[in-house]
Protein backbone atom coordinates (compact mmCIF):
# COMPACT_ATOMS: atom_id res chain seq x y z
CA UNK A 1 0.00 0.00 0.00
CA UNK A 2 1.28 3.38 -0.25
CA UNK A 3 1.03 6.39 1.21
CA UNK A 4 1.09 9.84 0.22
CA UNK A 5 1.93 13.35 2.49
CA UNK A 6 0.86 16.66 1.46
CA UNK A 7 3.05 19.93 2.50
CA UNK A 8 5.96 22.06 1.88
CA UNK A 9 8.79 20.22 1.09
CA UNK A 10 12.45 20.80 2.29
CA UNK A 11 15.90 18.18 1.60
CA UNK A 12 19.14 18.74 0.33
CA UNK A 13 20.58 17.33 -2.87
CA UNK A 14 24.04 18.26 -2.47
CA UNK A 15 26.69 19.79 0.24
CA UNK A 16 26.01 23.35 0.97
CA UNK A 17 29.48 23.87 2.36
CA UNK A 18 31.31 22.65 -0.94
CA UNK A 19 28.32 23.58 -3.69
CA UNK A 20 26.14 27.38 -3.70
CA UNK A 21 23.88 27.23 -0.65
CA UNK A 22 21.01 27.67 -2.77
CA UNK A 23 21.53 24.98 -4.82
CA UNK A 24 21.86 22.37 -2.23
CA UNK A 25 18.82 21.56 -1.55
CA UNK A 26 15.38 21.19 -3.52
CA UNK A 27 11.84 23.19 -2.22
CA UNK A 28 8.33 21.56 -3.20
CA UNK A 29 5.93 24.60 -2.30
CA UNK A 30 2.41 22.64 -1.95
CA UNK A 31 4.86 19.25 -2.51
CA UNK A 32 4.23 15.61 -2.02
CA UNK A 33 5.92 12.22 -1.17
CA UNK A 34 4.59 9.14 -2.04
CA UNK A 35 5.92 6.29 0.29
CA UNK A 36 5.67 2.50 -0.74
CA UNK A 37 6.76 0.14 1.61
CA UNK A 38 8.69 2.45 4.13
CA UNK A 39 10.72 4.29 1.34
CA UNK A 40 10.25 7.27 -0.59
CA UNK A 41 8.91 6.44 -4.20
CA UNK A 42 8.64 10.08 -5.41
CA UNK A 43 8.74 13.59 -4.19
CA UNK A 44 7.87 16.92 -5.93
CA UNK A 45 5.00 19.25 -6.42
CA UNK A 46 1.57 17.70 -5.34
CA UNK A 47 -0.08 19.05 -8.74
CA UNK A 48 2.58 16.77 -10.53
CA UNK A 49 2.23 13.60 -8.58
CA UNK A 50 -1.78 13.11 -7.16
CA UNK A 51 -3.12 11.62 -10.59
CA UNK A 52 0.01 8.83 -9.81
CA UNK A 53 -1.64 8.14 -6.50
CA UNK A 54 -3.74 4.35 -6.57
CA UNK A 55 -7.47 4.54 -5.37
CA UNK A 56 -7.27 2.98 -2.39
CA UNK A 57 -3.80 5.46 -0.99
CA UNK A 58 -3.93 6.79 2.35
CA UNK A 59 -3.23 10.66 2.22
CA UNK A 60 -1.56 12.49 5.13
CA UNK A 61 -2.59 16.18 4.24
CA UNK A 62 0.18 18.50 6.22
CA UNK A 63 -0.07 21.74 3.97
CA UNK A 64 1.02 24.63 5.07
CA UNK A 65 3.27 22.33 7.35
CA UNK A 66 7.39 22.39 6.25
CA UNK A 67 8.20 18.43 5.76
CA UNK A 68 11.80 17.97 5.97
CA UNK A 69 13.82 14.53 6.65
CA UNK A 70 13.92 13.17 10.14
CA UNK A 71 16.85 14.88 12.22
CA UNK A 72 20.11 12.94 12.86
CA UNK A 73 21.68 13.39 16.46
CA UNK A 74 24.91 12.15 16.44
CA UNK A 75 26.11 11.45 19.85
CA UNK A 76 23.89 11.31 23.46
CA UNK A 77 23.73 9.31 26.21
CA UNK A 78 20.22 7.36 26.99
CA UNK A 79 21.09 6.09 30.21
CA UNK A 80 21.76 10.54 31.32
CA UNK A 81 18.16 11.27 30.62
CA UNK A 82 17.82 11.91 34.22
CA UNK A 83 21.09 13.84 34.45
CA UNK A 84 19.89 16.60 32.65
CA UNK A 85 20.20 19.99 34.59
CA UNK A 86 22.46 18.91 36.92
CA UNK A 87 23.88 22.02 38.93
CA UNK A 88 27.32 23.49 38.99
CA UNK A 89 30.28 21.15 38.26
CA UNK A 90 32.53 20.90 35.31
CA UNK A 91 33.53 17.67 33.29
CA UNK A 92 35.26 15.78 35.65
CA UNK A 93 33.74 16.37 38.60
CA UNK A 94 29.96 16.33 36.84
CA UNK A 95 30.90 12.54 35.84
CA UNK A 96 31.63 11.51 39.33
CA UNK A 97 29.04 13.74 41.24
CA UNK A 98 25.84 13.06 39.13
CA UNK A 99 26.65 11.14 35.77
CA UNK A 100 28.31 7.86 37.08
CA UNK A 101 26.01 7.19 40.23
CA UNK A 102 22.85 7.53 37.47
CA UNK A 103 24.91 5.14 34.84
CA UNK A 104 25.03 3.22 38.12
CA UNK A 105 21.45 2.65 38.34
CA UNK A 106 21.15 0.45 34.68
CA UNK A 107 21.96 -2.82 36.85
CA UNK A 108 18.57 -2.71 37.11
CA UNK A 109 16.39 -3.44 34.27
CA UNK A 110 13.04 -2.15 35.04
CA UNK A 111 14.78 1.07 35.51
CA UNK A 112 16.73 0.67 32.29
CA UNK A 113 13.97 0.09 29.98
CA UNK A 114 11.53 2.47 31.78
CA UNK A 115 14.61 5.15 30.99
CA UNK A 116 14.63 3.70 27.26
CA UNK A 117 11.14 3.81 26.70
CA UNK A 118 11.07 7.47 27.87
CA UNK A 119 13.96 8.55 25.87
CA UNK A 120 12.72 7.18 22.72
CA UNK A 121 9.78 8.49 22.53
CA UNK A 122 11.50 11.85 23.38
CA UNK A 123 13.42 11.79 20.24
CA UNK A 124 10.26 11.22 18.49
CA UNK A 125 8.34 14.03 20.07
CA UNK A 126 11.51 16.08 19.05
CA UNK A 127 11.45 14.69 15.42
CA UNK A 128 14.57 13.07 15.58
CA UNK A 129 14.49 9.75 13.96
CA UNK A 130 18.11 8.60 14.30
CA UNK A 131 20.70 8.50 16.36
CA UNK A 132 24.08 7.05 17.77
CA UNK A 133 23.82 6.62 21.52
CA UNK A 134 25.76 5.44 24.48
CA UNK A 135 24.53 2.59 26.89
CA UNK A 136 26.05 2.09 30.26
CA UNK A 137 29.05 -0.28 30.99
CA UNK A 138 25.91 -3.21 31.99
CA UNK A 139 25.47 -5.24 28.53
CA UNK A 140 21.95 -4.94 29.35
CA UNK A 141 21.79 -1.40 29.06
CA UNK A 142 22.92 -2.02 25.42
CA UNK A 143 20.69 -4.80 25.48
CA UNK A 144 17.22 -3.25 26.38
CA UNK A 145 18.07 -0.03 23.80
CA UNK A 146 18.43 -2.49 20.52
CA UNK A 147 14.99 -3.91 21.61
CA UNK A 148 13.02 -1.07 22.24
CA UNK A 149 14.69 0.46 19.03
CA UNK A 150 13.76 -2.63 17.22
CA UNK A 151 10.19 -2.58 18.72
CA UNK A 152 9.29 0.85 17.24
CA UNK A 153 11.05 0.11 13.64
CA UNK A 154 13.98 2.83 14.43
CA UNK A 155 17.48 3.17 12.76
CA UNK A 156 19.85 3.28 15.44
CA UNK A 157 23.52 2.98 16.65
CA UNK A 158 24.23 2.27 20.22
CA UNK A 159 26.90 -0.18 22.00
CA UNK A 160 27.48 -1.07 25.98
CA UNK A 161 29.67 1.28 26.92
CA UNK A 162 33.75 0.03 27.75
CA UNK A 163 35.73 1.63 30.90
CA UNK A 164 37.83 -0.28 32.90
CA UNK A 165 39.87 2.36 35.32
CA UNK A 166 39.30 5.98 36.88
CA UNK A 167 35.37 5.57 37.77
CA UNK A 168 33.50 3.36 40.89
CA UNK A 169 33.68 -0.04 40.56
CA UNK A 170 30.23 -0.99 40.06
CA UNK A 171 30.71 0.70 36.35
CA UNK A 172 34.05 -1.23 35.90
CA UNK A 173 34.53 -3.96 33.30
CA UNK A 174 37.84 -5.33 32.18
CA UNK A 175 39.65 -5.77 29.06
CA UNK A 176 38.28 -9.30 28.91
CA UNK A 177 34.79 -8.47 29.54
CA UNK A 178 34.33 -5.18 28.03
CA UNK A 179 35.13 -7.73 24.68
CA UNK A 180 33.23 -10.47 25.13
CA UNK A 181 30.41 -8.60 26.30
CA UNK A 182 30.48 -6.18 23.02
CA UNK A 183 31.18 -9.51 20.96
CA UNK A 184 27.61 -11.21 22.01
CA UNK A 185 26.19 -7.96 21.29
CA UNK A 186 27.52 -7.58 17.68
CA UNK A 187 26.58 -10.76 16.72
CA UNK A 188 23.32 -10.10 18.55
CA UNK A 189 22.03 -7.01 16.78
CA UNK A 190 24.93 -5.43 14.29
CA UNK A 191 22.51 -5.11 11.00
CA UNK A 192 19.56 -6.47 12.15
CA UNK A 193 16.91 -4.60 10.86
CA UNK A 194 17.71 -0.78 10.62
CA UNK A 195 20.20 -1.34 14.07
CA UNK A 196 24.02 -1.12 14.53
CA UNK A 197 26.62 -1.80 16.97
CA UNK A 198 28.75 1.02 17.86
CA UNK A 199 32.38 0.14 19.53
CA UNK A 200 32.42 2.00 22.91
CA UNK A 201 35.18 3.38 24.59
CA UNK A 202 34.23 5.88 27.19
CA UNK A 203 37.16 8.11 26.42
CA UNK A 204 41.10 7.92 27.15
CA UNK A 205 40.64 8.72 30.73
CA UNK A 206 38.17 5.77 31.55
CA UNK A 207 40.17 2.72 29.01
CA UNK A 208 43.48 1.72 29.72
CA UNK A 209 46.21 0.40 26.52
CA UNK A 210 45.01 -2.64 26.95
CA UNK A 211 40.89 -1.97 26.32
CA UNK A 212 41.98 0.61 23.40
CA UNK A 213 44.04 -2.75 21.76
CA UNK A 214 40.83 -4.68 22.35
CA UNK A 215 39.10 -1.94 20.91
CA UNK A 216 40.84 -1.81 17.45
CA UNK A 217 40.16 -5.54 17.33
CA UNK A 218 36.80 -5.66 17.98
CA UNK A 219 35.98 -3.54 14.68
CA UNK A 220 37.49 -6.05 12.72
CA UNK A 221 34.70 -8.39 14.04
CA UNK A 222 32.27 -7.01 11.32
CA UNK A 223 31.99 -5.08 8.36
CA UNK A 224 29.89 -1.50 9.16
CA UNK A 225 30.61 -1.38 12.55
CA UNK A 226 30.92 2.18 14.51
CA UNK A 227 33.06 3.25 16.93
CA UNK A 228 31.66 6.25 19.23
CA UNK A 229 33.89 7.74 22.15
CA UNK A 230 34.96 11.67 23.60
CA UNK A 231 37.79 13.90 22.47
CA UNK A 232 39.28 16.76 23.83
CA UNK A 233 35.99 18.38 25.76
CA UNK A 234 37.72 20.15 28.81
CA UNK A 235 40.82 21.39 29.73
CA UNK A 236 41.12 19.56 32.65
CA UNK A 237 40.11 16.09 31.18
CA UNK A 238 42.88 17.16 28.60
CA UNK A 239 45.86 17.13 31.17
CA UNK A 240 44.69 14.08 32.96
CA UNK A 241 45.12 12.28 29.34
CA UNK A 242 48.65 14.13 28.74
CA UNK A 243 49.28 12.47 32.24
CA UNK A 244 48.31 8.84 31.92
CA UNK A 245 49.48 8.49 28.15
CA UNK A 246 52.86 10.29 28.96
CA UNK A 247 54.21 9.08 25.64
CA UNK A 248 51.54 10.80 23.70
CA UNK A 249 51.66 13.72 21.28
CA UNK A 250 48.36 15.11 22.33
CA UNK A 251 45.08 13.44 23.33
CA UNK A 252 43.48 12.40 19.65
CA UNK A 253 47.38 10.72 19.01
CA UNK A 254 46.02 7.82 22.12
CA UNK A 255 43.78 7.00 20.03
CA UNK A 256 45.59 7.09 16.66
CA UNK A 257 48.22 5.30 18.25
CA UNK A 258 45.78 2.12 19.00
CA UNK A 259 44.30 2.89 15.34
CA UNK A 260 41.00 4.34 16.29
CA UNK A 261 41.11 6.98 14.02
CA UNK A 262 38.71 5.84 11.56
CA UNK A 263 36.02 5.76 9.22
CA UNK A 264 32.66 5.21 11.21
CA UNK A 265 34.15 6.13 14.08
CA UNK A 266 32.78 9.79 15.78
CA UNK A 267 34.55 12.02 18.10
CA UNK A 268 32.31 13.57 20.61
CA UNK A 269 33.10 17.17 21.44
CA UNK A 270 36.40 17.82 19.86
CA UNK A 271 36.47 21.02 20.88
CA UNK A 272 40.54 22.07 22.38
CA UNK A 273 42.67 20.50 18.77
CA UNK A 274 45.93 21.10 17.56
CA UNK A 275 45.41 21.99 14.08
CA UNK A 276 47.43 18.51 13.18
CA UNK A 277 44.53 16.95 14.62
CA UNK A 278 42.04 18.20 11.88
CA UNK A 279 44.22 17.07 9.35
CA UNK A 280 44.36 13.42 10.77
CA UNK A 281 40.27 13.36 11.76
CA UNK A 282 40.12 14.49 7.59
CA UNK A 283 42.50 11.94 6.06
CA UNK A 284 41.46 9.06 8.01
CA UNK A 285 37.49 10.14 7.63
CA UNK A 286 36.63 10.55 10.95
CA UNK A 287 33.68 12.51 11.78
CA UNK A 288 33.00 15.29 14.83
CA UNK A 289 29.76 15.27 16.95
CA UNK A 290 29.75 19.05 17.91
CA UNK A 291 27.65 19.12 20.84
CA UNK A 292 26.74 23.18 21.43
CA UNK A 293 24.42 22.71 24.52
CA UNK A 294 26.51 20.62 26.28
CA UNK A 295 29.68 22.63 25.71
CA UNK A 296 28.20 25.81 27.14
CA UNK A 297 26.13 23.85 29.97
CA UNK A 298 29.12 22.35 31.65
CA UNK A 299 31.39 24.94 30.46
CA UNK A 300 33.67 23.21 28.01
CA UNK A 301 34.58 25.62 25.61
CA UNK A 302 33.49 27.02 21.74
CA UNK A 303 33.71 24.75 18.74
CA UNK A 304 36.23 25.76 16.10
CA UNK A 305 33.78 25.46 13.36
CA UNK A 306 35.78 26.97 10.83
CA UNK A 307 38.59 24.67 11.23
CA UNK A 308 36.44 21.64 11.19
CA UNK A 309 34.90 22.75 8.01
CA UNK A 310 38.23 23.93 6.23
CA UNK A 311 40.20 20.90 7.00
CA UNK A 312 36.79 19.07 5.46
CA UNK A 313 36.08 17.24 8.55
CA UNK A 314 33.35 14.88 8.32
CA UNK A 315 30.80 16.74 11.00
CA UNK A 316 27.23 16.17 12.47
CA UNK A 317 25.36 17.88 15.61
CA UNK A 318 24.78 15.98 19.03
CA UNK A 319 22.38 16.71 22.06
CA UNK A 320 24.86 14.95 24.34
CA UNK A 321 22.14 14.17 26.62
CA UNK A 322 22.66 14.36 29.21
CA UNK A 323 25.76 17.18 29.45
CA UNK A 324 23.51 18.72 27.19
CA UNK A 325 19.90 20.26 28.30
CA UNK A 326 17.68 19.40 25.56
CA UNK A 327 16.83 16.76 22.90
CA UNK A 328 15.39 19.29 20.58
CA UNK A 329 18.00 19.57 17.35
CA UNK A 330 16.28 23.05 16.52
CA UNK A 331 17.55 24.38 19.97
CA UNK A 332 20.69 22.22 19.37
CA UNK A 333 21.26 24.31 16.10
CA UNK A 334 20.07 27.98 17.70
CA UNK A 335 23.02 27.10 20.72
CA UNK A 336 25.73 26.18 17.73
CA UNK A 337 24.98 29.44 16.10
CA UNK A 338 25.40 31.41 19.35
CA UNK A 339 28.47 29.26 20.57
CA UNK A 340 29.93 30.46 16.71
CA UNK A 341 28.89 34.24 17.20
CA UNK A 342 31.15 34.16 20.08
CA UNK A 343 33.82 32.64 17.99
CA UNK A 344 33.10 35.68 15.35
CA UNK A 345 32.25 32.55 13.28
CA UNK A 346 28.79 31.99 11.50
CA UNK A 347 26.60 28.87 10.90
CA UNK A 348 23.71 29.70 8.06
CA UNK A 349 20.03 28.41 8.61
CA UNK A 350 20.74 26.07 5.31
CA UNK A 351 23.78 25.07 6.48
CA UNK A 352 22.77 24.28 9.72
CA UNK A 353 19.43 21.78 8.35
CA UNK A 354 21.97 20.40 6.46
CA UNK A 355 23.84 19.40 9.19
CA UNK A 356 21.05 17.53 10.80
CA UNK A 357 19.64 16.06 7.84
CA UNK A 358 21.89 14.86 5.17
CA UNK A 359 24.89 15.45 6.56
CA UNK A 360 24.54 14.29 9.55
CA UNK A 361 23.55 10.92 7.50
CA UNK A 362 27.11 11.13 5.55
CA UNK A 363 29.16 11.92 8.88
CA UNK A 364 27.31 8.41 10.24
CA UNK A 365 27.88 6.98 6.87
CA UNK A 366 23.98 6.34 6.27
CA UNK A 367 23.49 8.64 3.21
CA UNK A 368 22.78 5.52 0.95
CA UNK A 369 19.52 4.81 3.84
CA UNK A 370 18.69 8.51 5.41
CA UNK A 371 18.80 11.72 4.98
CA UNK A 372 16.86 12.93 2.73
CA UNK A 373 13.97 12.24 0.37
CA UNK A 374 16.00 10.79 -2.83
CA UNK A 375 13.65 7.85 -4.02
CA UNK A 376 14.54 4.61 -2.60
CA UNK A 377 15.44 6.04 0.87
CA UNK A 378 13.69 5.11 4.26
CA UNK A 379 10.84 7.07 4.63
CA UNK A 380 11.87 8.78 8.07
CA UNK A 381 10.36 12.75 8.16
CA UNK A 382 9.53 15.42 10.80
CA UNK A 383 6.67 17.47 9.74
CA UNK A 384 7.04 20.98 11.32
CA UNK A 385 4.61 23.82 12.68
CA UNK A 386 6.42 26.73 11.62
CA UNK A 387 3.59 28.52 13.84
CA UNK A 388 3.66 26.68 17.17
CA UNK A 389 3.70 29.92 19.37
CA UNK A 390 2.02 33.13 19.40
CA UNK A 391 5.36 34.86 19.22
CA UNK A 392 6.87 32.49 16.58
CA UNK A 393 3.91 33.04 14.53
CA UNK A 394 4.30 36.97 15.04
CA UNK A 395 7.72 36.50 13.88
CA UNK A 396 7.31 34.55 11.00
CA UNK A 397 4.67 36.81 9.63
CA UNK A 398 7.18 39.00 9.43
CA UNK A 399 9.68 37.00 6.75
CA UNK A 400 9.00 36.47 3.56
CA UNK A 401 11.85 34.29 2.36
CA UNK A 402 11.82 30.13 3.35
CA UNK A 403 15.46 30.63 4.61
CA UNK A 404 14.75 33.24 7.27
CA UNK A 405 11.84 31.29 8.43
CA UNK A 406 14.54 28.54 9.06
CA UNK A 407 16.61 30.48 10.87
CA UNK A 408 13.63 31.55 13.11
CA UNK A 409 12.72 27.90 13.88
CA UNK A 410 16.20 27.23 14.76
CA UNK A 411 16.49 29.99 16.92
CA UNK A 412 12.95 30.14 18.71
CA UNK A 413 11.81 26.37 18.01
CA UNK A 414 11.40 23.58 19.58
CA UNK A 415 9.53 20.55 20.69
CA UNK A 416 6.54 22.21 20.52
CA UNK A 417 7.53 22.69 16.47
CA UNK A 418 6.95 19.49 15.86
CA UNK A 419 3.82 18.75 14.48
CA UNK A 420 4.68 15.05 13.79
CA UNK A 421 7.32 12.34 13.33
CA UNK A 422 7.33 9.31 10.57
CA UNK A 423 9.17 6.33 10.03
CA UNK A 424 9.56 4.08 7.45
CA UNK A 425 6.59 6.43 6.77
CA UNK A 426 4.58 5.03 9.49
CA UNK A 427 3.38 7.91 11.35
CA UNK A 428 4.97 7.64 15.40
CA UNK A 429 4.14 10.64 16.43
CA UNK A 430 1.63 13.13 16.73
CA UNK A 431 1.17 16.42 18.52
CA UNK A 432 -1.78 16.38 19.97
CA UNK A 433 -3.69 19.76 21.45
N1 LIG B 1 33.48 12.24 28.58
C1 LIG B 1 33.45 10.98 29.05
N2 LIG B 1 32.22 10.59 29.41
C2 LIG B 1 31.43 11.64 29.14
C3 LIG B 1 30.02 11.86 29.29
O1 LIG B 1 29.26 11.00 29.73
N3 LIG B 1 29.56 13.08 28.91
C4 LIG B 1 30.37 14.04 28.41
N4 LIG B 1 29.85 15.20 28.06
N5 LIG B 1 31.68 13.86 28.27
C5 LIG B 1 32.20 12.67 28.63
ZN1 LIG C 1 28.93 12.27 25.49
Amino acid sequence: MSVAIRGDIIHFTANPFTTNEEQSLQIFESGMLIIEEGRIRQVGFASDLEHLLPPDNVVHDYSGHLILPGFIDTHLHYPQTDVIASYGKQLLEWLQTYTFPCEGRFDDPEYAENVADFFLDELLRNGTTTAQVMSTSHQQSAELFFQKSLARNLRMITGKTMMDRNAPDYLLDTPDSGYEQSLELIERWHGRNRLSYAVSPRFAVTSGEEQLKRTAELMEFRPGLYLQTHLSENRDEIKLVAELFPWSKNYLDVYDHFGLVRERATFAHSIHLPEENYRLLSEKDAAISFCPTSNLFIGSGLFDFDSTIRHNVSLGMGTDIGGGTSFSMLKTLGEAYKVLQLREQTLSPLKAFYLVTLGGAEALCLDDKIGSFQPGKEADFVVLNTNATPLIQRRMEMSDSLIDKLFILMTMGDDRSIEATFIMGNRQYEKTS
